[in-house]
């Protein structure tokens, strides 16, 4: 660290000092809040913090991982919103409206990503959950007393991406709605960074592929599939870039099956590239998002250290896989005597969930093993339960890795390895508490990243989305500027 702050810019330590200053300011009104006898009233509170004005919400460098990371790249981040927490939505709207409140909110002019949402019909997405519109209304009110359709619960949540990033461009639109400044909703498309496609694909291959009649092709989950094409090829929007600058989420491996070829220049949201071809997904133009975890997250305060973990290794999942899953299976026999490894069979489902959770909380290493696409929930479910994850997938794809180290808080082996006899227990038992306390503490710090939630929060899994769009999209457009070059000048020597 203290070789690192030799070669950042003085500016960067002046933050640096103000920040770590109200940082302690701020600890004293989280004593002075929570303490039993409130000794300060929240209208104090509400003074000293307005009065603070070395107040510096979004430090404009954070360092992170070694490198200096443009805007809220998290960590030190303060939850505001843990102050008072926003209940139901009309009570958000009340506190929005509050001096504190407003203090933090987004100037969409200031907003580091400009996203044009294409006005689909219901039918699209939140039609999918059961909600209706009406013939002026494509979209539910996230600002109001309006209920906002719930996803389905179950496995289908661990895709749920598309509905978390499609409720925050929502309510982006409200400047009073407290949520990161990343990404902004806006209604002219030519004035846009990115152009947001909101098909709802993993509810849609979830719960609608289903075939209807005698034609193949008639499921709902097709035939949304083929008139988003038609509707995207049509539009001026597409053809400016050919799509490469269209947001088009896609997580459950499955989803947009009849599509994605059609659309593969898009920059796609998936899981991971598995089921995919090089030419239509590759990290060069897409995103991994992390899935939604279905186990619980485990709170700080209730993590179980070293010593408290009485499971060595914990797995949960099926055996039996196609394709690269057969090493789970090799692994199981090699395994199965060890008295400290736990193998819970099957997916989860209604109390598997609990017991799952339990499971990882009380094991030291949660093993990750490729099954029949190479990534799953699991890792997030490890993640969440600050159980160190142990991956054997050799082509696993992970989330935001061009900010996250995770050989910082998981341990990689190569399935190769992984099926040697001995290999993977002596590698586990020869970890020393201090290496894994390491690990442990890591996670808890980066867990963060992997919550979806609304409305969202600076650093949550849709802020980090935002901002991978922000990395990507800037490619795109050097490739753009870099086509401009000539092109410009040609138009100039004519009208010369
Ligand atoms: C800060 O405090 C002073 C009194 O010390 C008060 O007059 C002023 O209005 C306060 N500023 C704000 C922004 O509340
Ligand atoms: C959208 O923005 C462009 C460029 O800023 C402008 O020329 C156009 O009139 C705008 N369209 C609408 C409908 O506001
Ligand atoms: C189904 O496939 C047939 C021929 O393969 C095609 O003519 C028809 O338009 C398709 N229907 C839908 C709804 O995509």
């Amino acid at each position: 660290m203290s070789e690192k702050i030799g070669r950042v810019p003085s500016r960067f330590i002046f933050y640096l000092m103000t920040s770590s200053g109200f940082l302690l300011i701020l600890s004293c009104v989280f004593l002075f809040e929570f303490s039993a006898t409130k000794i300060v009233s929240s209208r104090v509170l509400n003074l000293i913090l307005e009065n603070s004005t070395t107040i510096h919400f979004r430090s404009t460098a954070t360092t992170y991982h070694g490198t200096v990371m443009p805007k809220s790249q998290i960590s030190d981040e303060i939850p505001w919103e843990d102050l008072e927490k926003p209940c139901s939505p009309s009570e958000r709207v009340k506190e929005a409206s509050s001096p504190l409140k407003k203090r933090m909110n987004c100037d969409p002019d200031k907003a580091s990503l400009r996203v044009f949402m294409y006005d689909l019909p219901p039918e699209f997405h939140f039609g999918l959950l059961g909600w209706k519109g009406s013939r002026d209304r494509n979209w539910p009110n996230v600002n109001g007393d309006g209920k906002i359709p719930s996803y389905p619960g179950g496995l289908n949540i661990q895709h749920s991406i598309e509905y978390w990033l499609t409720l925050d461009l929502l309510s982006s639109e409200f400047p009073d709605f407290v949520r990161p400044c990343t990404a902004t909703r806006v209604a002219n498309s030519s004035q846009a960074d990115v152009l947001f496609v909101p098909f709802f694909s993993s509810l849609s291959y979830n719960r609608f592929s289903k075939i209807h009649g005698k034609e193949r092709n008639t499921s709902v989950n097709r035939i949304l599939q083929n008139k988003l094409v038609q509707y995207l090829k049509g539009r001026s929007e597409w053809k400016r870039l050919g799509g490469k600058d269209h947001i088009i989420m896609a997580h459950h491996p499955n989803s947009m099956f009849d599509a994605r070829k059609k659309l593969g220049s898009a920059m796609f949201v998936l899981a991971d590239f598995g089921r995919y071809p090089q030419e239509i997904a590759n990290i060069d133009k897409d995103i991994i998002a992390p899935y939604k975890h279905v186990v619980r997250t485990l709170p700080q305060a209730e993590s179980a250290p070293f010593e408290k973990r009485p499971i060595l290794a914990y797995f949960r999942g099926a055996i039996y896989r196609k394709d690269k899953g057969f090493i789970r299976q090799e692994l199981f026999y090699l395994l199965k005597d060890a008295k400290d490894v736990h193998f819970a069979f099957g997916s989860i489902q209604g109390h598997g969930v609990s017991h799952a959770g339990q499971g990882m909380a009380s094991s030291k290493f949660c093993l990750n093993i490729a099954g029949d696409t190479p990534s799953s929930n699991r890792l997030f479910d490890a993640i969440v339960n600050h159980c160190v994850p142990v991956i054997i997938s050799d082509e696993i794809e992970l989330p935001f890795e061009d900010v996250l180290d995770y050989s910082e808080f998981c341990i990689f082996i190569h399935s190769t390895d992984a099926v040697k006899k001995d290999f993977l227990l002596t590698r586990l038992r020869g970890i020393s508490k201090d290496e894994w306390t390491d690990k442990w503490k890591k996670l808890k710090v980066v867990a963060p990243h992997f919550e979806y939630q609304y409305p969202s929060k600076p650093g949550d899994a849709v802020d980090m989305i935002w901002q991978a769009v922000i990395r990507k999209i800037s490619s795109v457009r050097m490739e753009e500027h870099r086509k401009n070059r000539y092109r410009r000048s040609k138009i100039f020597m004519k009208s010369s």
